[in-house]
């Protein structure tokens, strides 16, 4: 194993910690912290040979797409693995949502297909296995509802106990109904989740209790590794655009760091240009970028895409070295182009939630903008599944779909059940 450590990130500090030590930000500046390992050579070409031979292998690491890429993970290799067969996600062609954004070819990378649904399972399997490793009693997290769900899961499997805090009324009935059938102890907060998110991590001063929202950074080890799935599935060719949401801003970390990290290897030869998309009424870290001023966070964030009604991300400094070192942007969508471009993502016959469509509809942007070219290559990360809000596809389908500032989004791509009598006469003359 590499000799890995956590660093704080903040080029004053730095300050170094054992990598079992329990702590989720600096304890002398209060900066978020990196799991980092020394300069150990890689030979790039076997590694990826050891890294393909594993698929067909049927030990419990080897089939995760997450564990396969255990030689950048901060673990011994005899650790025992909590795992629910995760990653190994397609990366979907996606022609009519090529078309809708004037770009001869557009790849989906659909992390909605894990096994809770969200690409929260490629980080809760590691930061899940480090909890008990530490022995931890009650891993808890904040969320808008797929941490939740994955949390819930990953603990069941663990047998540890759970106990997750939502903002009550704004999560999803299937995010809620994964987390309770899971067991997780449910706790529906008076608030939104940035209240949720300062509650936890006051709770989280308690030794017996760890936190595994993305601001610990084996969360973000665990989704790194969604960069060294893609790059593999593109034959190590990297993409010029990679496209994904942004809300608490733990992914957009995670891919700038599973690149760096593959780059820093010579598995790749260049980084990607990564932009996060926000919805325009949750923006704080879009506003970062346009303003290069001081991060200011957003009081009181409105979007339908509950996943990223999010106003104070925890990961934005992590996220903007992201962006800012592969020359990527931040950008806003309105709820209209979010829900007209899910709808579209849905004629791919591929769906996805709400949140994971700012991204179609931020390409389509930027390329009327001339930001991205047409002949370019472009991968889009779809982060949750379609059935994780089926409320929202029901209203869309049905002319009903209501925006936080009270107007009603035209169901540009709506597709409303139509109904008949049981005859065959008319069904014929309806086909
Ligand atoms: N897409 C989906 C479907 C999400 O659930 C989230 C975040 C994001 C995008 C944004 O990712 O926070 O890493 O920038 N969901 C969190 C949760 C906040 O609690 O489930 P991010």
């Amino acid at each position: 194993m590499n000799s890995f450590i956590q660093r704080c990130i903040e080029p004053d500090c730095q300050t170094e910690y054992k990598i079992d030590e329990r702590l989720y930000v600096c304890s002398r500046c209060g900066g978020l912290l990196d799991v980092v390992w020394g300069d150990t050579v890689v030979d790039a070409d076997s590694l990826r040979k050891l890294w393909r031979e594993r698929k067909s292998s049927l030990d419990v690491r080897d089939r995760s797409g997450v564990w396969r890429f255990r030689e950048f993970l901060p673990f011994a290799e005899d650790v025992e693995v909590v795992s629910l067969g995760e990653g190994n996600t397609p990366l979907y062609e996606a022609p009519r949502s090529a078309d809708y954004c004037r770009l001869s070819h557009l790849k989906l990378k659909h992390q909605g297909c894990n096994p809770t649904g969200s690409f929260k399972d490629t980080g809760m399997t590691v930061a899940v296995t480090q909890a008990r490793k530490l022995g931890a009693q009650l891993v808890v997290c904040a969320s808008t509802g797929n941490t939740a769900a994955s949390l819930a899961a990953y603990a069941a499997r663990a047998e540890l106990r759970c106990a997750i805090i939502v903002p009550g009324g704004q999560v999803s009935h299937a995010k809620l109904a994964q987390a309770l059938d899971y067991g997780a102890k449910v706790l529906e907060v008076e608030g939104n989740f940035d209240s949720c998110m300062n509650v936890i991590r006051e709770l989280s001063e308690d030794g017996a209790v760890y936190l595994v929202n993305s601001i610990n950074p084996f969360r973000i080890e665990g989704q790194k590794t969604v960069a060294f799935e893609l790059a593999e599935q593109l034959e190590w060719r990297v993409p010029d655009h990679l496209v994904l949401p942004g809300g608490n801003l733990g992914n957009s970390s995670a891919f700038g760091k599973g690149f760096r990290e593959l780059l820093r290897s010579g598995l790749i030869d260049r980084l990607p240009k990564i932009t996060v998309v926000q919805a325009a009424g949750a923006a704080p870290f879009a506003r970062f970028y346009r303003e290069h001023d001081a991060f200011v966070n957003e009081e009181h964030p409105q979007t339908l895409a509950s996943a990223i009604k999010i106003g104070a991300p925890v990961s934005w400094p992590k996220a903007w070295r992201a962006v800012s070192e592969t020359g990527g942007s931040v950008i806003t969508v309105t709820e209209q182009e979010i829900a007209d471009a899910k709808a579209v993502i849905g004629r791919d016959g591929i769906g996805c939630e709400p949140a994971s469509a700012t991204t179609v509809a931020g390409i389509r942007k930027l390329i009327s903008e001339r930001a991205i070219q047409e002949d370019e290559t472009v991968v889009a990360v779809l982060t949750g599944h379609l059935l994780k809000d089926t409320d929202y596809v029901m209203k869309y389908h049905s002319d009903s779909l209501i925006a936080p500032d009270g107007e009603r989004l035209a169901s540009n791509f709506g597709n409303s059940p139509i109904r008949v009598p049981a005859s065959l006469k008319m069904i014929r003359a309806l086909l």
